[in-house]
């Protein structure tokens, strides 16, 4: 069997591929090498969870425990949750920072609602499974050239704050499944709401918890622009926050800068 010659990992800096990342969904099958699996599991060990009191774990696992898949990779992170209150937004932070470093990196990957894995891997968890992140060598290009090739919402769909441009511009060129962009944010230059936005009433029924995964994504973009910009940030769960906007909007979590 021939492996590929990828460049070793070593790029930890993830902002910049917030502008130029993209999903990948054509892969060589060819296994990625030991080291370079190896080094993608120290990466998985690191990662920051939104909520530090939750437990979670990540598997990685080959396509051929995978199912319900259109096009494979030859491998997925298999994400594993305990559930408790914002559990599903918490993955949604953590593995965002595996989308960015694969890009980093120079390997594809792509968020997985759809498929799932076989009963054996679920079983061997005692928490629930979440979602799966295909990754691999990349049969296609990996970046976007620039910003304009990002489909997505302009700021004042997303936002009626006026400042803080570089963090909700993160935000909003996240990821999100279907590329529904669900995210709605109020507040100001040091407190940033989140919400689950104005979505169709059937999206909000049957893709629950994918618009809370979306979210957490692109609050993990929001928190390396703000430390990109030399700012810290704190998360934390405001009990007032839902009442300063319309039932139609869901309050997740709020971002202090
Ligand atoms: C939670 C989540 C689930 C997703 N599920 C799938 C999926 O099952 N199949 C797929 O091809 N893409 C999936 N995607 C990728 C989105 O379609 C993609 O992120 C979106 O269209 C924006 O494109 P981009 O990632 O290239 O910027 C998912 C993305 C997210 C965030």
């Amino acid at each position: 069997m021939t492996l590929q010659k990828i460049k070793p990992m070593e790029n930890y800096d993830l902002y910049p591929m917030i502008f130029k990342r993209k999903s990948i969904r054509t892969y060589d099958m060819v296994p990625l090498n030991k080291k370079i699996l190896q080094k993608i599991s120290d990466f998985l060990n690191s990662l920051q969870p939104m909520y530090d009191d939750i437990i979670t774990e990540f598997k990685i696992i080959p396509h051929n425990q995978v199912k319900r898949t259109m096009r494979k990779a030859p491998h997925y992170i298999a994400a594993f949750s305990e559930n408790k209150a914002h559990y599903l937004t918490n993955i949604g932070f953590m593995l965002q920072q595996m989308n960015l470093f694969f890009s980093a990196n120079e390997i594809g990957s792509c968020w997985q609602g759809i498929p799932q894995p076989i009963k054996e891997v679920k079983g061997n968890s005692n928490l629930e499974f979440v979602i799966l992140m295909a990754f691999g060598k990349a049969k296609k290009t990996l970046y976007r050239m620039n910003k304009s090739e990002f489909i997505r919402k302009p700021l004042w769909k997303i936002t009626d704050i006026t400042g803080m441009k570089e963090l909700l511009e993160a935000a909003r060129l996240a990821p999100s499944s279907t590329n529904s962009q669900p995210w709605y944010f109020t507040g100001n230059e040091n407190t940033i709401h989140a919400y689950i936005g104005n979505t169709g009433l059937l999206r909000r029924f049957f893709a629950k918890n994918l618009l809370q995964i979306d979210v957490g994504i692109a609050l993990y973009h929001m928190k390396l622009a703000a430390e990109h910009f030399g700012r810290k940030v704190t998360i934390s769960y405001s009990p007032t926050a839902q009442t300063t906007l319309s039932k139609r909007f869901t309050y997740i979590t709020t971002l202090n800068i």
